[in-house]
């Protein structure tokens, strides 16, 4: 234990080595942050990020790691022992918290992820969401009180662990009034079981009624240069009670890497963008001068695609916290280093002018997942 304990100190002096040089031009560092490494024994590269307010709030690293990839939606199912070194690693590379779902799976995301962090639990934080019939989008919705202590009880299990750092509900359920869900996951916080409250794709009217029952810590939803709409209302409504906001899909779900192109394709048993608008040929190559400008901007800064819009969506608020997904350590390091780059006043108003020239092509959802959005 010792050994392993040293080990990853080391590990974690390395990482900070690799990322915590200012390499662009002596910027470093994010807005709004605080002291990095208070409440981790990992030495925080980058200012962490507060979610939601006092006693509700979370101090976490500037972006999370999404882990729904490495089981769910994404194509390929990379092995799963390489998969739990890897998250194991993740903290060393600067990040703190872990985005999972009873969803992804269904199940077996979360018990990889919780197989991963059993050994290094007290030094991360597991995010984890409830409110789909069996953990089946397909079959629907259900965040009935009885079922959402059943979830809990059961993703304690998988994830290994006596506390969820952050439950969400994943959808809004319009057949359960939210003030019993907000209720629910308030009596399972008063037990000890969870820490803290989320919802995800929930719109103003059920984030203020949640919120007046339970503290909201975060509001996750899709957030990225690709879907705008978030800055419309919700962002606004988190800014005014005090609530996170976390970004999924950050890079649209790898279009904003210029990895994505009309030749990629898709292995449509486990990968929902084969079917969605937005990945579709005419739609990637509609909305390429979007990447075109990402690079342009990046090319002359020593940053990538992936950096410049994660970047770009770190620079909106202070308590924004994106959590990209990837399988990847090499992506990984790379989206962290997002969040050294610190834009002037000028450069982000003239490339945000630039982005909102290219008009988006291709919805992000259809039919019944669109429906279930902003509710
Ligand atoms: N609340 C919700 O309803 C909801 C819905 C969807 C997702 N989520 C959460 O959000 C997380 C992220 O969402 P997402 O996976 O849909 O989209 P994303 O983070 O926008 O994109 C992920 C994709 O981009 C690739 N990628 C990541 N970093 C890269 C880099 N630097 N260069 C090149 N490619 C890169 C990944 O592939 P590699 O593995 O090859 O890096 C992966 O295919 C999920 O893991 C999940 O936790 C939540």
């Amino acid at each position: 234990m010792e050994n392993r304990r040293n080990f990853v100190k080391a590990g974690g002096m390395l990482g900070t080595a690799l990322l915590a040089t200012p390499v662009w031009g002596g910027v470093a560092g994010t807005e709004g942050g605080s002291t990095p490494g208070k409440e981790n024994s990992y030495p925080l590269k980058t200012k962490t990020r507060r979610l939601g307010s006092g006693n509700h709030s979370m101090e976490v690293s500037p972006l999370g790691l999404g882990c729904m990839g490495m089981s769910y939606h994404r194509s390929f199912i990379p092995d799963r022992k390489t998969m739990i070194a890897f998250l194991r690693k993740a903290p060393e590379l600067g990040v703190n918290l872990f985005d999972t779902a009873e969803a992804y799976g269904p199940l077996v995301n979360e018990e990889l992820v919780g197989e991963a962090l059993a050994p290094i639990r007290k030094e991360v934080m597991i995010a984890t969401k409830f409110g789909f019939k069996e953990g089946k989008p397909a079959l629907g919705l259900d965040s009935r009180p009885e079922r959402i202590k059943q979830v809990v009880d059961h993703s304690l299990k998988s994830l290994r662990t006596d506390y969820i750092d952050l439950l969400y509900q994943h959808r809004v359920d319009p057949k359960v009034p939210m003030e019993d869900v907000a209720g629910t996951v308030k009596d399972l916080i008063k037990a000890g079981k969870v820490k803290h409250f989320g919802l995800s794709e929930a719109g103003v009217e059920n984030i203020r009624k949640a919120h007046a029952v339970q503290p909201v810590t975060a509001l996750q939803s899709e957030y990225s240069l690709m879907t705008r709409q978030p800055e419309n209302d919700v962002i606004k409504a988190c800014e005014e009670l005090g609530i996170g906001f976390v970004p999924y899909s950050p890079l649209s779900g790898g279009l904003l890497t210029g990895y994505i192109n009309e030749r990629t394709k898709y292995i449509s048993s486990n990968d929902n963008r084969a079917s969605l608008p937005r990945y579709q040929p005419e739609a990637l190559i509609a909305n390429w001068p979007l990447i075109d400008i990402l690079k342009e901007f990046g090319d002359h800064r020593g940053l990538t695609v992936a950096q410049v819009a994660l970047a770009w969506l770190l620079a909106q608020k202070p308590f924004i916290v994106p959590v990209p997904g990837t399988t990847k350590p090499a992506h990984l390091q790379e989206n962290m280093g997002a969040a050294e780059y610190v834009f002037t006043g000028d450069e982000l108003s003239k490339l945000t002018a630039d982005l909102n020239k290219v008009k988006i092509v291709g919805e992000r959802y259809t039919g019944q997942s669109a429906e279930q959005t902003r509710k």
